[in-house]
């Protein structure tokens, strides 16, 4: 049976279907009780004793293929309508109800990224949600039940890597507002429309052709390591420091709130005011490095959930991080610079509280090279400290990528021939991440807001996504309180649709 689907993504979706592929588990010698399945009773139950304000916030969504204008360069591709998507803004415990007609080519869903939402509506395909076929509609209903910056794309191939992304802002009711202006900064790598689409990028990746990899291929730096050791990503001078290996593709363009740094956005306030920055990493395959010339940013929150205020020059996102950041404007025109992280490129937005000439396009501020905060660098404050507990579970996730083909695994294993992370409601859950590549691996879990255990072994910071560097272990907790069936992949685009995907599987 090595190799077969143990439990397909149609059969979690069929429910009763599930239950076959469980007899396969058990088989294997796994304990696994029965699916608790997306839309069943364990869902609608968890959805009810959420906290409601009885407030309803509704909004309609409408892909759609077109062209825009991304500052003098014009793509064809598929968005929302703009570049970044519209941002939606609730507030924790309303019910947002969103409803999508898809006006795309292709089927799509859309994601919830970060919310611990109620699993038939996390918007994964043959999982939680029948595919959105072209000209169909579907209605996202959903509490949001925690505040924070979160955002949304498609769960369906490489659409995020086309324009199909937006920021949700949950407001919280009791959030002190120290502050005069909020900007929501939206940073993304962008190829579509400029000769290729993400598609024929990942067929190219595949091909081990060198129309995408940077330095000529996608798999630079694995000769010689073998096994599951050295998928290295790009060619010579393509890494980082701080990630090593940094992507699998060359982007012509890095953006900020959807245009290019020749005619970057323009973000405007007065010296002395307070800022908070909303920063979205919505980009598929690159991390970028962060800084506002002139000026310190001190980061209070991490994927939503506030952190020990902590300052410093420049931080780093991997794809579907987010960050706020608090900043003191001076007075002048400042670049805002999201520097694509070992790669070569980088994105603008220009900070304005004066007159004065604008930054030029080509403008590396210093502070790039200052104090880098990371996740190291981050601890949660107090109010959402997961209380130390007794692991009941584990699991293992070797992250590891193979000679043959562009492939992505987690525990030696394609999505396709996954096999769950088995878990049981009420369980305090350990997720121990391997990365066995020369690559980093931003890795994501939908609908669980895990701890990353620090240095000292408790659960620190709050996070739904975290970087794991080459050949680092991060081992992330979590209180398995959100029953249901539940991605937990590589959010770079590519190495999730090569293969690096898996399911966080409650069971009876
Ligand atoms: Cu934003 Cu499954 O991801
Ligand atoms: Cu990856």
């Amino acid at each position: 049976m090595t190799g077969s689907p143990l439990v397909s993504r149609r059969a979690v979706l069929a429910g009763a279907a599930g239950v076959t592929g469980v007899g396969v588990l058990a088989a294997c010698g796994s304990p696994a009780g029965r699916l608790l399945t997306p839309s069943g009773t364990a869902v609608q139950a968890t959805e009810r004793a959420r906290r409601h304000t009885g407030r309803t916030v509704t909004a309609s969504l409408t892909p759609t293929a077109g062209r825009l204008d991304l500052g003098g360069v014009v793509v064809d591709t598929w968005s929302f309508g703009t570049l970044p998507g519209p941002t939606l803004r609730a507030r924790a415990g309303d019910r947002l109800v969103v409803d999508l007609t898809n006006h795309l080519p292709a089927p799509t869903t859309v994601h919830w990224h970060g919310i611990a939402l109620r699993n038939d509506m996390d918007g994964v395909p043959d999982m939680t949600q029948p595919p959105i076929a072209p000209g169909a509609a579907f209605r996202y209903d959903f509490t949001v039940p925690d505040p924070g910056t979160y955002f949304f794309h498609p769960h369906v191939g490489v659409q995020l890597d086309r324009g199909l992304y937006g920021t949700l802002v949950v407001d919280d009711p009791a959030e002190p507002g120290a502050y005069d202006h909020e900007w929501v900064v939206v940073l993304d790598d962008w190829v579509d429309g400029t000769g290729r689409t993400p598609d024929q990028v990942l067929a190219s990746l595949r091909a081990g052709t060198s129309g995408s990899g940077m330095g000529g291929s996608g798999m630079g730096g694995m000769g010689g390591m073998g096994g599951m050791g050295g998928m290295g990503g790009m060619g010579d001078g393509s890494s980082s420091p701080l990630l090593g290996g940094a992507g699998d593709v060359d982007y012509p363009y890095y953006l900020v709130n959807g245009r290019v740094p020749a005619s970057p956005v323009t973000l405007s306030g007065r010296p002395g005011q307070r800022v908070r920055v909303r920063l979205v990493n919505a980009g598929s395959d690159t991390a970028f490095r962060v800084a506002l010339g002139g000026h310190r940013l001190t980061v209070t929150h991490a994927d939503g959930f506030p952190v020990q205020p902590v300052a410093g020059d420049a931080v780093l996102l991997g794809q579907g991080e987010r960050v706020d950041l608090l900043v003191t404007l001076g007075d002048g025109a400042f670049p805002l610079v999201a520097s694509a992280e070992g790669k070569s490129g980088h994105g603008l937005a220009v900070v304005r509280t004066a007159g004065g000439s604008r930054p030029s396009a080509g403008t590396v501020p210093t502070e790039l090279d200052g104090r880098v905060l990371t996740v190291a660098d981050l601890g949660p404050l107090a109010s959402v400290t997961l209380p130390g507990k007794r692991v009941d579970r584990s699991h293992d996730l070797l992250l590891g990528g193979s000679m043959r083909g562009y492939r992505w695994t987690i525990n030696g294993r394609t999505f396709d021939e996954q096999q769950p992370l088995e878990v049981r409601e009420g369980e305090r859950v350990r997720l121990r991440m391997r990365n066995a590549t020369m690559m980093f691996h931003p890795m994501h879990v939908h609908g669980h807001t895990f701890a990353v255990v620090d240095a000292t072994g408790r659960p620190g910071v709050r996070k739904d996504t975290v970087v794991v560097r080459p050949m680092q272990t991060v081992l992330v907790d979590l209180d398995a309180t959100n029953p249901g069936q539940w991605m937990t992949h590589c959010h770079n685009a590519y190495h999730g649709e090569a293969g690096m995907m898996t399911t966080l599987s409650y069971r009876e």
